[in-house]
């Protein structure tokens, strides 16, 4: 009688493996650590995914809109926005100075194929798709160059497919408005 009864218990008791109870707590250990290395990244250290900020047409989209006149503008007191062109096999704008300190809203497409967009030293690395326009903020909180390039592909002009990010001083940066400004009047009154 009592063998039939422990016949029975050890039918109903699930018999696991010790080795395979191992690889059970192995796996929701790395759960755990995935869930605290996302969550870290995300909340912590400011990792973020490149917006999908709306679609696009790549056939017009650099005759009419912002894209037509890519470039920088000032938004807010330090803070500005780009729109940016990356086109076989070349960025517009080239190069983009901003005072230290500044936080930039980034808003690249392409017209043409699929391209990279990453800032050295930065968070930034996007694709960039034909169609979509990725989406990026950033703050420069030090004075430097920080050379953009093209981290996909895209033919034979691939490599010189690359511009910068120039981080000056608040000082440097209002000098350069003022020389600027005095620049387009000269040329207004050659014109
Ligand atoms: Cu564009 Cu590589």
């Amino acid at each position: 009688m009592s063998d039939e009864v422990a016949e029975l218990e050890e039918h109903l008791t699930m018999g696991i493996d010790p080795w395979e109870k191992n690889w059970m707590r192995f796996s929701v250990v790395m759960l755990l650590v995935f869930f605290v290395a996302v969550t870290v990244a995300g909340f912590a250290a400011g990792y973020q995914l490149p917006g999908d900020d709306g679609k696009v047409d790549p056939r017009t989209v650099t005759e009419e809109g912002p894209w037509s006149e890519p470039g920088v503008t000032e938004i807010a007191d330090g803070k500005f926005e780009a729109y940016v062109v990356a086109q076989a096999w070349n960025f517009a704008p080239r190069e983009i100075v901003l005072p230290v300190g500044a936080e930039i809203t980034l808003y690249v497409t392409s017209p043409d194929l699929q391209h990279g967009f990453k800032v050295t030293d930065t968070n930034i690395n996007v694709m960039v798709v034909p169609g979509q326009v990725s989406k990026m903020t950033f703050t420069f909180d030090e004075v430097g160059e920080f050379p953009y390039i093209c981290h996909e592909y895209c033919g034979q002009g691939h490599a010189a497919m690359f511009g910068t990010f120039k981080i000056v001083s608040e000082a440097d940066y209002e000098a350069q408005a003022a020389e600027d400004s005095t620049d387009s009047e000269e040329s207004e009154n050659d014109a």
